[in-house]
């Protein structure tokens, strides 16, 4: 029978059996899917499981305080935080194409968690939040955007090189069952019905070059869109939403004087597959209050617009 706890139970189980006595090295991102794996490992294997979290300066608002707050403090989850912003924003200076930007942010992210690894010993397992939908996909033709996603979520290329073996033990759940398990596991419900943050993060919601100025203004901008969805209880009325940067100058004007700043887009999306979408019809007094928010909060913006595109032919995400 299909319960959570009797799901649990069963990958318990079958992941002591697995693993046995050995460490198991786990990439955590914040989103659900590895969140729920790191929640599931430290329940079977407690003290074997080390995670990962890469801060790669391009997360949201306060996203590390939550991850560490959450598993490390919380539930006593052992993660390694690695502040790498610096290392991502150098290499990313004057990268402009977004499938550049994309295979960059991947390689790095590879790079600092390979590194984060080798320091540690008797590590033979690696772990990820691969769902059945995951597995589905990648058996099926792709585009390149779409490979790309599959190539980065699965930290492509690392378990041959590190010669760990592969553990996932969410491989033949879909997204609703992982995020039951997730509930009964503990984990906060706004983490287990977060929207979906893509791997590169604000790195593809800033376009063209990405520089520390326009990922603070953007972050800032985007915990405005959020804190005010939920506000007027839409968050989980929505599929996706978002701000976007847009590095446009336009000219505004305050009381003190003459503004000649950037642009944020709102992005907000409805679709049960993410293949195709509806831009979502949301409240005009919310988009009010948002672009009034954004404008007196978020540095250097003077200028707020809401994309009305679907999908096809725009994609959700800008880039
Ligand atoms: P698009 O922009 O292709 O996005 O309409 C569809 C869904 O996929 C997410 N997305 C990504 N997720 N890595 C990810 O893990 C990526 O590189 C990536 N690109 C897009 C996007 O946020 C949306 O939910």
């Amino acid at each position: 029978q299909w319960t959570a706890s009797n799901i649990i139970e069963h990958s318990v189980t079958r992941i002591r059996e697995e693993v046995g006595t050995d460490q198991v090295l786990l990439g955590l991102s914040g989103g659900v899917d590895s969140s729920v794996v790191a929640a599931l490992l430290h329940q079977a294997i407690g003290e074997q499981l080390t995670c990962v979290f890469v801060d790669n300066g391009l997360l949201r608002l306060n996203e590390g305080a939550q991850v560490m707050a959450t598993f490390a403090r919380h539930m006593g989850v052992r993660v390694i935080h690695v502040n790498a912003e610096e290392r991502f924003l150098t290499r990313l200076a004057g990268v402009v194409d977004p499938e550049r930007k994309r295979k960059l942010i991947g390689r790095i992210f590879i790079d600092v968690f390979d590194e984060q690894a080798g320091k540690l010993d008797g590590v033979k397992w690696l772990a990820q939040g691969t769902i059945y939908p995951d597995v589905i996909e990648s058996a099926g033709a792709k585009t390149g955007k779409a490979r790309l996603i599959k190539s980065h979520h699965n930290v492509g290329g690392l378990p041959e090189r590190m010669n760990l073996r592969l553990l996932e033990p969410l491989r033949s759940l879909f997204k609703d069952e992982v995020r039951c398990i997730g509930l009964e596991l503990g984990l906060p419900t706004e983490l287990v019905y977060r929207h979906p943050f893509p791997g590169p993060g604000l790195g593809v919601r800033i376009l063209g070059e990405v520089r520390k100025e326009y990922a603070d203004a953007l972050r800032r901008a985007d915990a405005i869109f959020i804190e005010e969805l939920r506000h007027y209880e839409l968050y989980d009325r929505v599929s996706q939403a978002f701000a976007v940067f847009l590095p446009v100058k336009t000219v505004g004007v305050t009381g003190d004087g003459r503004r000649y700043e950037y642009v944020i887009a709102l992005r907000a999306v409805e679709t049960t597959d993410f293949m195709t979408a509806q831009w979502s019809h949301l409240p005009y007094e919310l988009l009010e209050e948002v672009s009034r928010r954004i404008i007196n909060e978020a540095e250097g913006i003077s200028r707020v617009v809401y994309d009305i595109s679907g999908k096809p032919p725009a994609t959700i995400e800008w880039e």
